[in-house]
């Protein structure tokens, strides 16, 4: 019999489910086909380069089970794109568009059942790309292999859309000109580990980045963008190669701009976001979170009473809304998954 999933004890963490995908590829060759197999542990060459050398890269999305019934996807055409962009940097054979939408829809609908209900969660889909094959000489692996599993999941940040409270960093930066921050490498997560559990032992939610190079500007948030309002208008840093160019980011300046808000893609000084009237960060697996303070040294900035902003408040609704068909899909940003043709006997 099936275990029951409790929906409403979900977190953000890792809960195996029943099916995978693996494709492998030699390099300079084109992708094999993949296979859909049982969730389970896989073998490896100690030698692989993901292993030795980080050359791996990772993409987050969510399916969502729509009011309307069916399960749907956010714009996974823009993670099959990052994965491209990603692959050509850290020199791996980029996994084609079509055959990345088709592993994705492919391994949700053999998971349905792990997709929550409307509103309790989503299931969390983790596609990787690996360099599989055994290398000594610092190069590209000979082999790699593309995987996709999922997980269902709740909140990201513990209490849902409850403010948090972030501290900026200034010992650690997260990515430098020149660097891997544009791209979801696997080796820009781990250095931001220590930071982030030193940042929770005192009380803080996240760490918010500054720029490596001034030292004055905001880059993000741990591991999703960042967004503040003064006086109506809504700021998020500039894209300049070291800040991960989120999907969720993207998809909310479009829609702060489609309600009449003003926003502006910026360098946002620290001194300015400490005098903002609203702040909030934004990813797949954050969604948007409002942030209820922010400190930087020994100044603490506390932003509508440690309530959720009336524009974070609005933005979260339009946006959630639409990931889960509440609210029409203006943009096309919804793909929905086919489901197999269940047999009756
Ligand atoms: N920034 C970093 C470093 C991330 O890892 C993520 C998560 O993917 C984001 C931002 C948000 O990106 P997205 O909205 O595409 O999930
Ligand atoms: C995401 O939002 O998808 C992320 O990748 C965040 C994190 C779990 C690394």
């Amino acid at each position: 019999m099936e275990e029951q999933i409790d929906w409403d004890s979900l977190t953000f963490s890792f809960t195996p489910t029943d099916i995978m995908y693996v494709a492998k590829c030699k390099l300079g060759e084109e992708w094999q086909t993949g296979e859909m197999m049982p969730y389970g542990d896989i073998t490896i060459s100690p030698a692989a380069g993901v292993l030795n050398y980080g050359q791996g890269l990772f993409e987050g999305m969510k399916a969502q089970r729509s009011v309307n019934g069916g399960i749907v996807l956010f714009r996974p055409e823009r993670n099959a794109a990052r994965l491209i962009t990603g692959a050509e940097r850290l020199g791996m054979p980029p996994v084609p568009e079509e055959m990345f939408l088709d592993a994705v829809e492919k391994v949700v609908a053999a998971n349905a059942r792990w997709v929550p209900p409307t509103g309790k969660g989503a299931l969390y889909v983790r596609p990787v790309l690996w360099g599989t094959g055994p290398i000594l000489g610092v190069s590209p692996a000979p082999e790699y292999t593309f995987m996709v599993y999922v997980c269902p999941v709740g909140p990201y940040f513990k209490g849902g859309m409850h403010p948090i409270s972030l501290k900026v960093s200034d010992e650690f930066h997260r990515a430098c000109p020149g660097g891997s921050g544009g791209v979801k490498a696997i080796g820009n997560y781990a250095p931001g580990m220590m930071p982030s559990k030193g940042a929770k032992k005192e009380g803080f939610a996240e760490i918010i980045y500054l720029d490596a190079v001034e030292h004055r500007y905001i880059e993000e948030v741990g591991a999703a963008n960042f967004f503040c309002v003064k006086d109506g208008i809504v700021y998020t840093p500039e894209l300049t190669g070291t800040i991960l160019p989120g999907i969720t980011r993207a998809s909310i300046i479009d829609l702060a701009r489609s309600k009449g808000y003003e926003v502006r893609e910026e360098k946002v000084e620290i001194e300015f976001v400490l005098q903002a009237d609203e702040c909030f960060c934004a990813g797949t697996a954050a969604v948007i979170s409002p942030i209820g303070a922010i400190c930087h040294g020994d100044t603490c900035t506390m932003y509508c009473n440690n309530e959720v902003g009336p524009v974070t408040g609005e933005l979260y609704d339009a946006l959630t809304g639409i990931q889960t068909q509440v609210e029409a899909d203006i943009f096309g940003w919804i793909r929905a998954v086919p489901m197999p043709e269940i047999e009756i006997e």
